[in-house]
């Protein structure tokens, strides 16, 4: 399980930066993988408001940081953890600028009417400073982060901020901190990182592992966290396999092949699912590994991976039985 911290404030080692690292800190001792983006110095240019991700489902600057890079993290974690200095009653321009970029995934979700299959269960958490002590401080942000979170497919779980921290350090020496962190820890992180992990892996993991992964993590998303891989992975999903989910409204959109060691961020499996044919070995040593024997599909037409769907529907259907 993944959790991605967006690192707001354009300085380095700030009191941002450092609540960041702390939460995330705790974070991985839970047992997440963590990563973190430093948003200042992350090369991301600002929304156009060209409208191309509202007519085409993609953001019309295909090779910045955002889209080689930070939709797919955005997509991967189950937690996205927003940071920001207060600057002018208001979340930093360098986080709104990458904020504004999440259009592309807001115009998946209400104009394609896609959803994500970790929607269901990603939390979304702000951390904010501000220097001085008024009752209004932290309105904007919140209502930045709550939208932000929206559209990103994100449930605003908690949020941290705290008055009084203008100079370098000064969050260290503010009281309570380590508590706070603490508690969300306890109340967000570790329900998501106690799921059970399930593998899927396929030949290639373009096709059959991605599409069974996304349907038990829609159907299960609360006890279980899913992974896809594949033994040689391909560079790319199965274009006409993407085409079948999102005629069932799923979005597989920046998600990729992984390696089976990458695909579950370095966590071990509880259980790993085999599909098809030439996949006899077991994947994980000392991991339950079942086979699902469906083939490889004879074709790419929409009835044949329609019907492909139906049948990986079918076996998802069985998955919670087998930790029985
Ligand atoms: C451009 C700018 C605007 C700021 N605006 C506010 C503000 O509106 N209200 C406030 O309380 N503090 C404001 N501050 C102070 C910062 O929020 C505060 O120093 C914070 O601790 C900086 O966090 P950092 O170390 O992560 O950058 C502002 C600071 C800067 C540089």
């Amino acid at each position: 399980m993944l959790i991605l911290g967006l690192q707001g404030s354009p300085r380095k080692g700030g009191n941002t930066d450092s609540l960041l690292a702390a939460f995330l800190e705790k974070a991985g001792q839970a047992g997440a993988a963590v990563k973190t983006i430093q948003v200042a110095r992350a090369g991301i240019v600002p929304c156009k408001g060209c409208g191309y991700c509202e007519s085409h489902g993609t953001c019309v600057i295909a090779d910045d940081p955002m889209s080689t890079e930070v939709y797919g993290l955005m997509r991967e974690a189950d937690m996205v953890v927003a940071a920001s200095p207060v600057f002018f009653y208001g979340i930093s321009a360098q986080l709104k600028g990458l904020i504004d970029r999440s259009q592309t995934l807001w115009s998946r979700k209400y104009v394609y009417k896609l959803k994500d299959p970790l929607a269901a269960t990603r939390k979304g958490l702000l951390l904010s400073v501000g220097a001085s002590r008024g009752r209004q401080l932290f309105d904007g942000v919140h209502l930045t982060a709550k939208y932000f979170f929206d559209g990103i497919d994100a449930a605003f779980s908690h949020a941290l901020t705290y008055r009084g921290v203008e100079s370098k350090g000064a969050i260290r020496h503010q009281e309570g901190v380590a508590a706070d962190i603490d508690e969300a820890i306890e109340k967000t992180v570790v329900p998501l990182v106690s799921r059970k992990k399930v593998l899927f892996i396929s030949p290639k993991g373009a096709c059959r592992a991605p599409m069974a992964a996304a349907m038990a993590q829609q159907q299960y998303g609360e006890c279980v966290r899913t992974g896809f891989g594949g033994w040689s992975p391909a560079s790319a999903l199965h274009d006409p396999m993407v085409r079948a989910m999102e005629r069932i409204g799923v979005d597989m959109a920046y998600r990729k092949p992984e390696n089976i060691e990458q695909a579950l961020y370095g966590a071990r499996p509880d259980l790993t699912i085999a599909i098809g044919e030439g996949v006899d070995e077991i994947p994980v040593p000392g991991v339950k590994t079942v086979q699902w024997p469906l083939p490889d599909p004879v074709s790419s037409d929409d009835e044949t991976m329609d019907r492909l769907r139906l049948e990986i529907e079918a076996h998802v259907g069985t998955l919670m039985q087998l930790f029985e």
